[in-house]
């Protein structure tokens, strides 16, 4: 799967791409990163890529030009790739979507945007406008890497055989993690639950979904 993410700041994208599980992802042949500076796109002999928006107001927006060549660009790389808007007007990003996007196989090419917005005809190039919620960053990149970090995990082979029942018990959405612990067995006077010593696989895993319910009540609904 070929993941294309257009921003004016890669540099601050390739390091979180290229360490531990999504870099072994891209080592193994399962994804591609590609990162299109936003900039190289830009106008005249300054590269400008951005303007003040008709019709008044405070900032700078990313100009339609520049946005589309990019665009247009990373098409041509990969035809069939979806593009994904970053924005928090969009869509709210949930593990139900990184599941289809993971199941649909193709490829991404993400749009960060940046300054106090972007041209609006942009939208007509774009397949999905995704936002992992309802606050507001500076830029897409962080809500791109996001997205990237949930879709790559779920994609075969990148986590061994652990994930395919990650998505199975995800799709009947009371998946959150139960709590867990590793040795000592008490740890500055706090022991570890009796249940997970005792060796009773039913009883472990009945506690376990009593804890993930638990979980669910408390933070998520
Ligand atoms: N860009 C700025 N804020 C965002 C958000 N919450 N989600 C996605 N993209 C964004």
């Amino acid at each position: 799967m070929k993941i294309q993410i257009i921003s004016l700041f890669p540099e601050m994208i390739s390091p979180v791409l290229e360490t531990s599980m999504l870099w072994k992802a891209q080592e193994k042949g399962i994804v591609e990163y590609r990162y299109i500076n936003l900039r190289d796109f830009g106008i005249g002999p300054r590269k400008t890529v951005d303007d003040t928006p008709y019709g008044g107001g405070d900032g700078m927006l990313l100009k339609p030009e520049p946005l589309f060549a990019a665009v247009e660009y990373a098409k041509s790389q990969d035809p069939d790739a979806l593009v994904y808007l970053m924005t928090p007007r969009g869509e709210r990003f949930i593990q139900r979507r990184a599941v289809d996007i993971a199941g649909e196989a193709k490829g991404m090419i993400f749009v960060c945007g940046r300054y106090e917005g972007y041209d609006e005809r942009i939208i007509s190039l774009v397949d999905r406008q995704i936002s992992i919620g309802d606050f507001v960053l500076t830029g897409g990149e962080l809500a791109a890497m996001t997205v990237v970090d949930a879709v790559v995990r779920l994609l075969p082979g990148v986590l061994g055989g652990a994930q395919s029942a990650e998505i199975e018990s995800f799709s009947h959405g009371d998946n959150l993690e139960f709590p867990q612990y590793t040795r000592p067995e008490t740890f500055r006077d706090m022991a570890v639950p009796e249940v997970l010593l005792s060796g009773n696989h039913a009883e472990i895993e009945r506690w376990r979904q009593a804890q993930s319910r638990a979980q669910h009540n408390k933070y998520k609904s």
